[in-house]
């Protein structure tokens, strides 16, 4: 109440003193005219410049004024158009190294120098520091497995290498991506909607919102300008193909070497258990080791008598194509073994003669087989996303193609195999 007068109050003489000064300067104005009354010439009759004056010195003054500005114009004016385009290129330049620098940080586990605790993303973690690949611990959970009566199975999954993935899903040609044009839409494309939604049912988690993930379109987007950026040579990309190999074949030597020793070690222990518990526990491991020194041997057999075309397909094929693959590991008789080689999982089955229905023709191994060489442009280039390939398949945009990274004798190698599966 006592508000509301007062605010009336002061209102009301606001309104009385704004009336009062209102007034007083009207009367001001009213008297001061009576009382001083000055003679002003009208503006239009002020008297100017004689003709003489007004149309030499003075036109060339004004004309001199004109001159100078006319020039400053003309000399800025294509000035700016020719330092426009460098200053745009710039700008966008900086907005991608800005981009690049933003992914890095992402990226980063804390061995990089890029980490920083409250926005890295770890994706170093599992793909390497130097993004070359690694692997990412996983449970096989028994859904997984095809067996719900199966115990859950801890596994090291591998991730792919990341410094090459440009290669793999590419729509430009090696020289663009060496430097790092901009124009590989369709692979950038399906970078990020592998980042955004990530692989169900594989360690590697959607990071988009739009896949259930913490991060914006933008982290994304700069995440996979950082991967652009460190994408290595072609000629290491392609180097990189055989160097798989032979890991391959290091890896099915030493698998069976770690077998032999695991099976030394389980002995050992079985010849130390004093308890029956411990006898029995130690008699599982001894069996589990036996079997490891069984598939150890299978494994280094297959691998030592692969064709090349095999071989291909187990390093560069397999982790979609056959189950399992990712996580094989001969050495654990616990961990499941990989379903058939090109089997199916992510990708699908190539077995049974499918392959031959969806590139059809014979003879099957004939590079001249309409179908032999249909399939042979799917594994190099592909066909854009939703668009058709063989009889009735449509492209999913979700498959590398190989051509950047094999040479011809390679793809022929893998299609050979894989007419033949
Ligand atoms: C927990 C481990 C893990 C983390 C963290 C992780 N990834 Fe992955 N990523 C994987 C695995 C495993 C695969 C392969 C999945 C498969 O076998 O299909 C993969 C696949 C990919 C692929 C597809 C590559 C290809 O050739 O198929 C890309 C691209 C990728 N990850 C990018 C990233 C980025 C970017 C980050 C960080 C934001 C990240 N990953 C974090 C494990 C991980
Ligand atoms: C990142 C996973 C992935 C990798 C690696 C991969 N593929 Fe595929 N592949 C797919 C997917 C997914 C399809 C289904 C087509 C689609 O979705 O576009 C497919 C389809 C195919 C088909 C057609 C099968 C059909 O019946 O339609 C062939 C042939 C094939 N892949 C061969 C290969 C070869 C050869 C390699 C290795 C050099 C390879 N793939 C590596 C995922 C993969």
């Amino acid at each position: 109440m006592t508000l509301a007068i007062t605010l009336r109050t002061l209102v009301f003489t606001v309104n009385i003193i704004a009336v009062l000064v209102i007034a007083g300067v009207l009367a001001y104005r009213v008297l001061s005219v009576r009382r001083a009354p000055k003679e002003v010439e009208p503006q239009n009759l002020t008297p100017f410049y004689d003709d003489e004056t007004l149309e030499n010195e003075h036109l060339t003054r004004v004309l001199r004024w004109t001159l100078l500005f006319s020039s400053i114009v003309a000399i800025v004016l294509p000035l700016y158009w020719v330092l426009e385009p460098g200053r745009q290129s710039a700008e966008a330049e900086g907005f991608e190294e800005r981009a690049i620098e933003r992914g890095a940080t992402l990226y980063a586990n804390d061995q990089m120098p890029e980490y920083d605790a409250a926005k890295s993303l770890l994706c170093a973690t599992c793909h390497g520091t130097d993004s070359a690949g690694g692997s990412a611990p996983f449970v096989i959970t028994p859904e997984a497995q095809g067996d719900t009566e199966a115990r859950p199975v801890q596994v090291s999954w591998a991730a792919p290498a990341l410094d090459t993935v440009f290669y793999r899903f590419n729509d430009c040609t090696a020289e663009e991506l060496a430097e790092e044009a901009a124009n590989c839409a369709r692979a950038e494309q399906q970078v990020t909607q592998i980042i955004t939604y990530g692989r169900p049912g594989t360690p590697m988690p959607a990071w988009g919102i739009a896949g259930g993930g913490p991060k914006n379109a933008q982290a994304v987007s700069d995440l996979v300008a950082y991967l652009k950026s460190i994408q290595v040579s072609p000629a290491q990309a392609k180097a990189q193909v055989g160097k798989d190999v032979v890991a391959l074949q290091d890896q099915a030597a030493s698998a069976l070497k770690t077998a032999r020793q695991n099976l030394a070690a389980a002995r050992e222990d079985l010849a130390a258990a004093e308890s029956v518990t411990a006898r029995a526990a130690a008699e599982i491991k001894v069996a589990r080791a036996e079997e490891a020194i069984v598939r150890s041997r299978a494994f280094k057999t297959e691998v030592d008598r692969a064709s090349q075309g095999k071989l291909l397909f187990m390093t560069q094929c397999a982790r979609c194509h056959t189950n399992g693959w990712s996580y094989n590991d001969p050495t654990n008789a616990l961990v499941p073994l990989p379903g058939p080689m090109g089997g199916g999982a992510f990708g699908p089955s190539l077995t049974g003669g499918s392959v031959l229905e969806q590139f059809p023709g014979e003879p099957a191994d004939d590079p001249k087989t309409p179908g032999y060489q249909k399939q042979y442009a799917w594994v190099g280039e592909g066909v854009e996303n939703n668009k058709g390939y063989g009889v009735r398949g449509i492209s999913s945009g979700r498959m590398p193609h190989f051509g950047q990274i094999f040479t011809q004798d390679q793809i022929d190698a893998v299609v050979t195999y894989e007419r033949n599966l």
